[in-house]
């Protein structure tokens, strides 16, 4: 198993520290790029790692890393080379790209050379189809790509080159990337980049102003108001939109009733979706207790559920999930499963 280094010890506690500290676990993201920036990928060793130091068991963490595709879970090279194949860039020509890159390198999706330099992937859309076909090495961009000027790429990285991306910072390896992604920074000249966004992002301002478009009431510069400055406006508008509210009208005179009347009752119409009211007749309330959950107790006289403490389920879920310490997954304590089911059926 992977014994993580005291450096690394040492940027995980770093990483911990920028979060309140009830709120540690929200330094997961970034505790995955550390580990990935050590190991190329994020072990079995590294899951535990981040469980260790965060408290969480291996599940939680596995949970993250298999939904990000950014976190690999093989070893990956030291170039992950994308190839955008999605609509856009498919229609462009992508497509063909991305077949030239495995043919030459010899691999297919999600597949190494044996080398260990080049990593080849489809990708969704990259967000840059202002400039496909797209391809990116470890997440910079090569716009308007075609299948000479990829190879020509892969070969100088093959070849100890570090190409010039179309925009950003010079290539770094993945490993020296995941630790920018963990949130250090990267010293060597060059590493860092920016700059303004291109023609073709450009292309409809440009469009909007030629024609005289505009947003009315736009402006650019209204300050970003912080969230206790929003929250005041929102309630001053809402207490306006009071004000300004009609006074109900008297209710009318009911007509005497119609006495012998043989018409039967008509009821009010229901407007509501046959979705909405299925929705509330599984949860009547959002505020109170889900009938299906675990320890929720679904009385049958018709009477509301109980509100379930939040905190108090948290605290239930996670004395019965404990961390990795002890080497278990969640869900793996057959007891636990047993009790959430019998407290449930009470
Ligand atoms: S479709 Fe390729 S970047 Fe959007």
């Amino acid at each position: 198993m992977t014994v993580f280094t005291e450096q690394t010890r040492e940027r995980a506690r770093e990483i911990i520290a920028r979060y309140p500290a009830d709120r540690s676990r929200s330094a997961l993201l970034p505790l995955l790029h550390l580990v990935q920036s050590e190991e190329g990928y994020v072990s079995p060793a590294g899951v535990e790692f981040c469980a260790e130091v965060l408290g969480l068991n291996k599940a939680q963490v596995g949970a993250v890393a298999t939904f990000y595709t950014m976190y690999k879970r093989k070893p990956t090279g030291d170039f992950l080379v994308s190839v955008c194949t999605n609509t856009m860039c498919n229609v462009l020509g992508g497509q063909q790209v991305y077949d030239t890159l495995a043919e030459h390198l010899g691999v297919g999706h999600d597949e190494t050379t044996a080398d260990g330099k080049i990593t080849l992937e489809h990708a969704e859309c990259l967000a840059a189809c202002d400039y496909g076909p797209v391809m990116t090495v470890n997440y910079d961009f090569f716009d308007n790509v075609d299948a000479q000027t990829a190879l020509g790429v892969v070969e100088e990285l093959r070849a100890g080159g570090r190409p010039m991306p179309t925009r950003g910072a010079r290539l770094c390896t993945l490993k020296e990337m995941a630790v920018q992604l963990a949130g250090f920074a990267d010293e060597r000249d060059g590493a860092v980049a920016d700059g303004g966004p291109g023609e073709p992002s450009l292309r409809g301002l440009r469009l909007a102003e030629q024609h005289g478009i505009s947003v009315s009431g736009f402006d650019p510069n209204t300050p970003i108001r912080s969230k206790a400055e929003a929250d005041q406006a929102a309630a001053e508008a809402k207490a306006k939109a009071e004000a300004a509210k009609p006074a109900p009208a008297a209710e009318p005179a009911r007509p005497a009733a119609v006495t012998g009347s043989t018409a039967p009752d008509v009821k009010a119409p229901d407007d509501k979706s046959p979705q909405v009211r299925t929705a509330e007749t599984r949860q009547p309330d959002a505020g109170t207790a889900v009938p299906d959950a675990p320890g929720t107790k679904v009385p049958t006289d018709g009477a509301p559920p109980a509100p379930r403490d939040a905190q108090a389920a948290e605290a239930a879920g996670a004395a019965a999930n404990p961390p990795a310490g002890d080497g278990k997954p969640a869900g793996d304590d057959a007891g636990a499963q047993q009790r959430n089911l019998k407290e449930a059926q009470k």
